[in-house]
């Protein structure tokens, strides 16, 4: 007896082919070719023709929560992400408090466990001063409290001020890493090359302006200098938001993984000149940067070099966004990231199944998530209903984060119709189904 059997179409060996998910405890039990017999199951859900995808996981999201919850809490951060197809988030420790030690994370546990919609996992901040034996326990589970997915370094100095310090000191952590198999999620921008900005005033060159101030070369070097003082244990390392063809270089040299964003991806310093309302809705470190480097990320996405695609979801409130050079770094995505990747595989300008994987299958192998970011028997069943002809224009004040604005105003993105996380539907058409406080921490 299967709790919801749901018909539609599933990507077999790359190709959509009819199929029906039967769902039992939250898991895909049995995919099928032909319809159970009724009486088998409690509910049918048809979606017809439409894609079963798997759910979206999200390893980079700041969801504010606690300290800055007038620009998102963990609440409105993952019903954001749940309309955009998102059903497991990674938050990252840049909050206030931030997530650093056990106190800590037990705060953002308890805020995440009665508040998240949609399953998560937690970063842990190393930096200088930090308890490395600790950190250690705490990796390894044995501090009561659930293990964060991973570490997270800040190499140059952004939004939340917890830089790292000395990038080779880095290399102090390899133990650690080593011991507990943990992935070490590096912000690789090497501070000792940022240069002073020339014009603060000059509002209209803002992001030309940010980029020379944060080069190319501080980001190849933050990821040389890393992947370098860790040596053996480079390998498990994620370099995040890599903005750069230099930065993409540095990684390929080395064993690292790499994340890129759906911002750099989609917008550079030029097209945000004839499409942003405010320059600096698109300030964001690393910073947005020429049209070829942008062309250099989809040459790395074709390659295989890139290996995860993540939001970077950092929202700040648009009178904070207005303040030209000294605006917040960041911007919010948790809601869009999907949507727009798949208008650009409806454009055939990104491949169906390099999509999946991207956003679901290798996020869930880099972070070791059991039985997530896959369609298939055994499988948790997260899953976003998809129809490539439906795309509509993306409005600030349609998302659901609570900052209420996006770059990418008036694009076209395609938004599931359905969401289900674990068998429930958390999403239906404009409808949240799923309550606060029904997501599960993943190492829980
Ligand atoms: C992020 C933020 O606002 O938390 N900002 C950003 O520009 N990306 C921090 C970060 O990821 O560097
Ligand atoms: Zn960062
Ligand atoms: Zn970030």
């Amino acid at each position: 007896m299967y709790d919801l059997v749901i018909e539609g179409r599933i990507l077999a060996d790359g190709s959509p082919v009819d199929a029906y998910l039967c769902i039992e405890g939250g898991r895909i039990a049995r995919v099928c070719k032909q319809p159970p017999v009724s009486g088998e199951y409690g509910e049918f859900h048809r979606q017809g023709r439409s894609l079963l995808l798997p759910g979206v996981i999200d390893t980079h999201v700041h969801f504010r929560d606690p300290g800055m919850t007038s620009k998102e809490d963990f609440t409105t951060g993952s019903i954001s992400a749940a309309f955009g197809g998102v059903t497991t988030v990674i938050d990252m420790p840049n909050t206030r408090p931030p997530t650093i030690d056990l106190g800590s994370l037990m705060v953002k546990e308890r805020i995440a466990s009665t508040g998240s919609v949609i399953d998560y996992g937690l970063n842990l901040a190393i930096m200088g001063g930090s308890d490395l034996m600790a950190v250690d326990t705490l990796l390894k589970g044995g501090a009561n409290a659930p293990a964060p997915v991973g570490l997270k370094a800040f190499l140059g100095d952004t939004t939340g001020s917890l830089v790292f310090g000395t990038i080779s000191s880095l290399s102090k952590w390899s133990p650690v890493v080593e011991n507990t198999g943990a992935v070490l999620a590096l912000h690789a921008e090497d501070g000792s090359l940022f240069e002073p900005v020339k014009d603060p005033e000059d509002v209209k060159d803002i992001l030309l302006q940010h980029s020379r101030a944060r080069p190319a070369a501080s980001e190849a070097s933050a990821i040389q200098k890393a992947t370098e003082a860790l040596g053996e244990q480079a390998g498990n390392a994620h370099i995040l938001h890599v903005s750069t063809e230099a930065g993409l270089q540095a990684a390929r040299s080395s064993r690292a993984t790499v994340e890129v964003t759906p911002h750099h991806l989609l917008m550079d310093t030029k097209w945000c000149e004839r499409n942003l309302e405010m320059q600096a809705m698109g300030k964001v470190n690393p910073p947005l940067r020429t049209p070829s480097d942008r062309a250099a990320l989809w040459g790395g996405i074709a390659d295989g070099t890139v290996d995860t695609i993540g939001s970077d979801h950092a929202p700040h409130l648009i009178e904070e966004k207005s303040q030209g050079y000294l605006s917040p770094s960041g911007m919010p995505g948790v809601e869009t990231m999907a949507p727009l990747l798949l208008s650009e595989v409806s454009k055939r300008r990104l491949d169906m199944n390099r999509f999946v994987e991207l956003c679901c299958s290798s996020p869930a192998d880099r972070y070791s998530l059991a039985g997530k970011g896959r369609i298939a028997e055994g499988s948790l069943a997260d899953i976003m209903v998809v129809n490539l002809r439906e795309g509509r224009k993306i409005k600030g004040d349609g998302l659901h984060s609570r900052c209420g604005w996006t770059p990418y105003e008036g694009m076209v993105g395609v938004f599931p119709g359905m969401v289900y996380s674990r068998g429930e539907p958390i999403i239906d058409g404009e409808n949240l189904c799923g309550k606060p406080g029904r997501g599960n921490n993943v190492r829980a």
